[in-house]
Order: C-alpha cells, then sequence, then structure tokens
C-alpha cells in the first residue's frame, strides 16, 4: 500500500524514527544503571511493546487494564498499573493477577486494606507500589508526612500484597522549559524515593524497588544513584511538545497524521484539512495562547518536512484550518485533495484517537499496528 491509498485522517508511525528512539532510550537506560519499565500509554500496542522488550525492558506499565490485558495475552506477565487503584477496579486486578505479575499503585490506607481483604479471600498474590508524590502534586503521598512512613510501613508488613517499593513520576517536568530547571527536577523526582527509602530501610523496613520516570527527565539526568527501574513513555514517539522542552529534535518526532484538504476557497487565505480534534487530540501544546499552533505542517506526505511557512490554526472535531504565516501566501498551494502530514502536539492523546498506526518506512506503508485504545 503506498501513502496516496491510505483513506485520511490516518495515523503515520515512522518504523526506523521509532527504532532509534527506542534503541536510545535503551542505551541511556544502560548507562545509567538502572532497568526499563517503559510506560505504554503513549503507543498501546502490542507491535511496539515487543520492540521495547527485545531492547532489554524487564517489564511494563499501564494505564488501563485493556492495556494491560493485551500486553498480557501477548505473553508480557510483568505489569505496573500505574493509575492510583480505585477500590471497584479490585476484582478485575485479581482476574488479571491469576495470569501475569500485576503490581498496582496506591496512595490510600483504606484502599489497601481493601485489597489486602481481598487479596487474601481470592489466595492470588498482588504487588503493590507506594505512589509518592515527587513535587507535581497530583497523586501520591508526601513522602515527609508520618501517614506515608505508617503507610509504607503497613505494606511492608503485609502477607496478603507483597510492597515492591516506592514510585514516583515528575510530570510537573512538563513546565520546565529551561534545561537546568528540568535538570533540577529529575535530581528531585530521584532524591524524593531516594531519600524517602532510606528513612524507611533505616527504620527496618523492606523497600525492594525505586521507581522513577517520565521523559522530560529521563532525557536530561545524569544520576539515578539507588533507582532501579525508570518508566519513560513518551520518548517511543516524542512529539512538539517534547521538542519545545528541549528533549528532542523534530526529526525524532515518531508519529503523524496523515490528512487530505477538503476545502480551499480561492482567495480565502486558508486550506482546511481532514484532521481534525479527533484526529490530532486538542491537546493546546506548550505555547503562549497567541502563538499556539495545534501542529506542524508537512506540506509534503512523502517527504515529511515542518514547512515554517504553514500553521495549524485551530481545530474542530473533523476539521483542521491552516493558513500562512504572516508574509506567506497559500495561492497555488494545497488544492483539495493534497495530503499534508501533521506532527501533533501531543503524541499519546493523537495516538489515542485512533485504532492503527500505518507503519511507514522511506515513504511506503510496511505494516499496520493495532492500537488498544479501549478504556
Ligand atoms: C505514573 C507515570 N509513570 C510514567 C509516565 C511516563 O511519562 P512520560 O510519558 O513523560 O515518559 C507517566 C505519564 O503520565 C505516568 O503517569
Amino acid at each position: 500500500m503506498q501513502l496516496a491509498d491510505i483513506p485520511t485522517p490516518a495515523l503515520l508511525l515512522e518504523r526506523s524514527i521509532l527504532e532509534r528512539n527506542l534503541d536510545r532510550m535503551a542505551a541511556r537506560a544502560r548507562r545509567l544503571g538502572v532497568a526499563l519499565r517503559p510506560h505504554v500509554k503513549t503507543h498501546k500496542c502490542v507491535e511496539v511493546a515487543r520492540r521495547q522488550a527485545e531492547r532489554g525492558a524487564r517489564g511494563f506499565t499501564v494505564s488501563t487494564l485493556p492495556e494491560a490485558e493485551a500486553l498480557a495475552a501477548a505473553g508480557f506477565e510483568d505489569l505496573t498499573w500505574a493509575l492510583p487503584l480505585e477500590p471497584s477496579k479490585i476484582g478485575s486486578a485479581l482476574r488479571l493477577a491469576r495470569r501475569v505479575t500485576l503490581r498496582l499503585l496506591l496512595d490510600d490506607a483504606e484502599t489497601f486494606r481493601l485489597l489486602e481483604t481481598a487479596a487474601a479471600g481470592a489466595g492470588t498474590m498482588l504487588h503493590a507500589w507506594l505512589k509518592v508524590d515527587c513535587g507535581y502534586h497530583r497523586a501520591g503521598v508526601d513522602p515527609e508526612s508520618p501517614e506515608a512512613f505508617r503507610l509504607a510501613r503497613r505494606m511492608s508488613a503485609s502477607r496478603a500484597v507483597r510492597f515492591d517499593g516506592l514510585l514516583t513520576h515528575a510530570g510537573h517536568a512538563y513546565g520546565a522549559f529551561d534545561p537546568a530547571a528540568r535538570r533540577r527536577i529529575a535530581e528531585e523526582e530521584r532524591e524524593a524515593v531516594v531519600e524517602f527509602a532510606r528513612r524507611l530501610r533505616e527504620d527496618g523496613v523492606r523497600v525492594p524497588e525505586v521507581s522513577v520516570g517520565s521523559t522530560p527527565t529521563l532525557t536530561i539526568v545524569e544520576d539515578l544513584a539507588g533507582v532501579t527501574e525508570a518508566r519513560p513513555g513518551n520518548y517511543a514517539f516524542f512529539d512538539l511538545t517534547q521538542v519545545a522542552l528541549g528533549c528532542c529534535d523534530v526529526a525524532d518526532v515518531a508519529v503523524s497524521v496523515l490528512a487530505s484538504v477538503i476545502s480551499h476557497p480561492a482567495g480565502s487565505g486558508r486550506a482546511v484539512v481532514d484532521a481534525g480534534a479527533l484526529a490530532l487530540s486538542k491537546d493546546p501544546g506548550p505555547q503562549a495562547p497567541e502563538a499556539r499552533d495545534m501542529g506542524a505542517v508537512c506540506a509534503d506526505a512523502l517527504a515529511p518536512a515542518v514547512d515554517p511557512s504553514l500553521r495549524l490554526v485551530s481545530l474542530s472535531q473533523e476539521h483542521g484550518v491552516i493558513r500562512p504565516v504572516e508574509g506567506a501566501d497559500l495561492a497555488g498551494r494545497l488544492p483539495v485533495g493534497a495530503r499534508v502530514r501533521i506532527l501533533p502536539n501531543h503524541s499519546c492523546l493523537a495516538t489515542a484517537c485512533h485504532d492503527v498506526f500505518h507503519v511507514v518506512d522511506g515513504g511506503r506503508v510496511v505494516d499496520r499496528w493495532r492500537i488498544q485504545r479501549q478504556r
């Protein structure tokens, strides 16, 4: 199949860029002395997971049970479900834990009590991480609080649930555009859990593992002493947000949305493509509102280089509006039926809009990989 034959909008995955991104992070983890447990929320795809496993991933991180089910069906048996556990999901988790090593995540004493009771009743071994807040202030216990210490102690003493250790995610690194600030957050991410683990161990609590990970911190950190594993996700594809943060170059962005021009009224100064928010998501990216683009346009779908004269200025459900930058002109360009590629602001959300990757190499479609996007 050629690119010209694919119905648009469609998600393209450049195989060689993907493999280079995977190689680089695997090498980085080896150099830093940590195991990799990639987060599959970015790709939701067994074929990509296989390539991560071939490069030494020790297991995977998932954000949904369907992702976990898909990986389990493909034979991957060491999975961390990295969303704080909600008690109504304990039954489903127990069913899955009969087939794989399932590591759950929590930050709540009552949820742990319910989990312990259910695991003991079912006679099924579950694992659990204690989620630690390293400054993102989303989920996670405050490592300085007495409650966090008590919960860790309680989890480590459990017979029904195996305590895996401490896990954190520095999501606030997505606001750090200065490399020094990003490096500082990476160090704070490491220190929050390593220092908490040290205090717990000093008090006789066994902390087997210490897990950190986000793409902005993992691409800059130079020292992960005390950490045992890392869970980056976005690095497999990167996107324009990671480019803006300085984590990668535009040439490292592995996914794009193939779109067709569906309207270009003569003299209007705008071309409309069939990729809207349901193909790209509506992630505004990191720019200030007045400079905000909803993606970057590659005018030639076969030779994907960003065209600096074009802006994707707005998205509605199925429409994307392209305008020229100040001083440029669309006359004679982008007629109805022309095809462009659009690099996404956020590759994880764009991927979750699609059922399949069209895997491309040198302008040829070489494969189709399923995306596990059910929730
Ligand atoms: C708990 C957890 N771990 C790891 C990651 C991976 O982060 P990134 O996609 O920045 O690599 C995420 C992303 O949201 C996460 O929530």
